[in-house]
């Protein structure tokens, strides 16, 4: 009998961790789905949700064992959620900072340490962080955000080495411009139009959740990326391999 692996995704509600909990469904993983807000598990064949603030150690240490009591294993980790933060360096508080700090980088950590342990013991396992282009360039009005997803790929880099010999291999994904709710909100804010992005991406469009949905999943499944560790996928219709100016850019469309 083949065996139910578990994936556990934060930040699964809605957006890109919604879809990447429905793409690993349908190739038969168990779902841990950790949120602010609750989730409505029925449209999933086998899956837990669990409500509560992935930067509180003692959620993420409750919501470790209660997947081990439940499943018994745990084989991907899906660093997803975060909060953006649109504001110049000059006009940001320190604990605005902080805060974003918190979510987007010392959460993914406490989660990593809190189900790494368990794929270590066993030798085997894979986590996934969605950093961010962010988190490769410099993006103006981004200091915090941009940091924290710098930072994860930092963090990514280094779990992969002090991890990779142990059968656990950590790797990164780095989203464009994607169509959640993060955008509707950032858009709604003024600082920014579809056609900013469109036209400054090769691909000419924003991103879809499935398009970074499919890259985890990608990166969770060791019978399809077994070899790949500490890499930062860009999947971004090649916004980061892009150094054209704009009107070289629209020349080509
Ligand atoms: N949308 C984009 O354009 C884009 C681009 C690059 C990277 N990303 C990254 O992709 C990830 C997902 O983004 P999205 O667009 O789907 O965002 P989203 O805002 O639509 O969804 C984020 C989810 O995370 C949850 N969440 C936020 N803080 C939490 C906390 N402290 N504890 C538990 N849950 C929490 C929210 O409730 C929400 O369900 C984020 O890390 C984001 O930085 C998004």
């Amino acid at each position: 009998m083949e065996v139910q692996r578990v994936a556990v995704i934060t930040g699964a509600a809605q957006g890109i961790g919604r879809r990447t909990a429905q793409v690993l469904n349908e190739s038969g993983w168990s779902l841990v789905l950790l949120d602010l807000q609750a989730i409505d598990v029925s449209e999933y064949s086998s899956a837990i949700a669990l409500s509560g603030d992935i930067a509180d150690e003692s959620f993420v240490e409750s919501a470790a064992s209660q997947t081990l009591s439940k499943f018994g294993r745990i084989d991907a980790l899906v660093n997803n959620a975060g909060i953006s933060c649109i504001s110049s360096a000059l006009d940001t508080s320190a604990e605005l900072y902080r805060k974003v700090i918190d979510v987007n980088l010392v959460a993914p950590f406490l989660l990593a340490k809190a189900f790494g342990r368990a794929m270590v013991a066993v030798g085997s396992g894979s986590v996934v962080n969605v950093a961010s282009v962010a988190g490769l360039q410099g993006v103006a009005d981004r200091s915090a955000y941009n940091a924290s997803k710098h930072g994860l790929i930092g963090l990514t880099r280094t779990l992969a080495v002090e991890w990779g010999a142990l059968g656990v291999r950590v790797n990164a994904v780095c989203p464009g411009w994607v169509k959640t709710e993060m955008d509707h909100k950032d858009q709604a804010g003024g600082s920014y139009t579809d056609a900013d992005i469109t036209e400054h991406v090769p691909m000419a469009r924003f991103a879809k959740p499935d398009d970074i949905a499919q890259a985890i999943a990608f990166l969770c499944d060791s019978t399809k990326s077994g070899f790949i560790n500490g890499v930062s996928l860009p999947v971004d219709g090649g916004w980061t391999a892009d150094g054209s100016w704009q009107s070289l850019r629209l020349k080509h469309r």
